[in-house]
């Protein structure tokens, strides 16, 4: 507008202009949601090479979602952090950008079900392949089958709805001797009580959906990494166009400041609940790996320093009478997630089908996800709903048990 003050311009012109650059943010204890496309550029030098001095384009983020990484890397043990629109998303660019044609990776047999069936069908799709090893396999075993074509390793620790523990340190060690990497789904985690990086593993990623966001209300994920990995990475986020929103980034930077209030609640009262159920004769298995001689508990106390929500239970029922358990409950919903203020519940042998090795529950496994309600109110209702199960003749089960041979 040279010669002229905005003031003189049309008003369609007056809309677009008036007022800029902004004010100077108020200094406030939550980070601005800055929401743009567009980076205004300094001056023409940007176009010709010069180092940019901070972003270019709204896509890489902004002032929220550099603050969400910052906070997350600090929280991993990370030199740096991807953002993704899901805790899966995070999953599936992280094997990409890990992985080429004729590669073979590894996988615990316990891992999130959405990852098994991305590997099986993406990822076989562009030529990899994979197997799987039992969630209880060691360090010497899982070191036994690396091949040549090996590249990476996938672990979940405790694994999805089973909750088996893995040694990670000495897993991860192994593979590193191998030129092998490995990566972790540390959602259980939420990263307050295990930090993957420092155990040697090479990608430690989260759904930040669950406890991060915390209010079951967001979707995105993250991976965590140092060094060469770190650079790997980020170019492969770079290149597919990975984004995700300022609000959103808002929403888990806001839940990482109650994060550890929350995740303290829900891990006492899960351990509650998981000595309640492991008095009940209808539970034939607290799968819990914080409660003393539930399985795993040992690699538990070594490497972990608190507990989430989760417990899981293999019920002595026939599934139809899990299922009818499942009915009865009114303060725990019945959805797949877990990590927000609520009480949930899911029957899981469907999933467990997909694995490859057996699991030796020797029922139905139902997961639950302890919230912030009172403990009593949700005992109560689960006993409540193990009227179901005592109900039960028992002459069905031992029927239905004979007739799975
Ligand atoms: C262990 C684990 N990893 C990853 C995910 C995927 O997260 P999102 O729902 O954010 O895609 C889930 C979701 O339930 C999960 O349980």
């Amino acid at each position: 507008m040279k010669g002229r003050t905005i003031l003189d311009a049309a008003e369609s012109t007056r809309m677009i202009h008036v007022g800029e650059p902004g004010s100077p943010l108020a200094n406030t204890p939550l980070p601005p949601v800055q929401r743009a496309s567009t980076v205004l550029l300094s001056d023409s030098g940007c176009f010709g090479g010069k180092p940019p001095a901070g972003p270019t384009y709204g896509r890489s983020g902004l002032t929220t979602q550099a603050r969400l990484r910052t906070m997350l890397a600090d929280l991993e043990h990370a030199e740096d952090v991807q953002l993704h629109p899901s805790g899966l998303a995070a999953v599936t660019a992280t094997i990409q950008a890990l992985t080429s044609a004729g590669d073979e990776i590894l996988l615990v047999d316990s891992v999130y079900n959405p990852t098994r069936r991305f590997i099986e069908g993406t990822m076989r799709r562009f030529g990899v392949t994979a197997r799987y090893f039992p969630p209880t396999a060691g360090a010497n075993e899982i070191a036994a089958m690396i091949g040549s074509q090996t590249r990476l390793l996938v672990l979940e620790s405790p694994g999805s709805l089973t909750l088996d523990m893995q040694d990670v340190g000495a897993i991860a060690a192994a593979a590193r001797a191998r030129g092998v990497r490995t990566m972790i789904d540390n959602t259980y985690s939420a990263g307050v009580f295990f930090k993957p990086l420092d155990h040697g593993v090479d990608v430690s990623v989260q759904s930040l959906t669950k406890y991060v966001c915390g209010h079951s209300d967001v979707f995105m994920g993250m991976a965590a990494s140092r060094g060469e990995t770190s650079a790997i990475l980020a170019r492969a986020s770079m290149e597919a166009g990975c984004a995700v929103s300022p609000d959103d980034a808002y929403l888990a930077v806001r839940g990482l400041k109650t994060l550890h209030a929350r995740l303290g609640l829900h891990g006492e009262a899960a351990l509650t609940v998981a000595r309640w159920l492991a008095s009940q004769p209808e539970v034939s298995n607290v799968l819990c790996p914080a409660l003393p001689g539930a399985p795993g508990h040992e690699l538990w106390v070594r490497d972990f320093t608190g507990t989430c929500g989760l417990v899981s239970i293999v019920l002595d029922a026939t599934v139809q009478t899990a299922g009818a358990m499942l009915d009865r409950l009114s303060l725990f919903g019945l959805g797949y997630s877990w990590g927000g203020f609520e009480s949930l519940a899911i029957l899981c042998d469907g999933q467990l089908a997909a694995r490859s090795h057996p699991t030796g529950l020797t029922g139905p496994l139902i997961r639950l996800h302890v919230g912030l309600e009172n403990v009593d109110d949700l005992i109560a209702d689960l006993d409540k709903s193990f009227g179901a199960v005592r109900a039960e003749p028992r002459n069905n089960v031992q029927k239905e048990k004979i007739a799975a041979g």
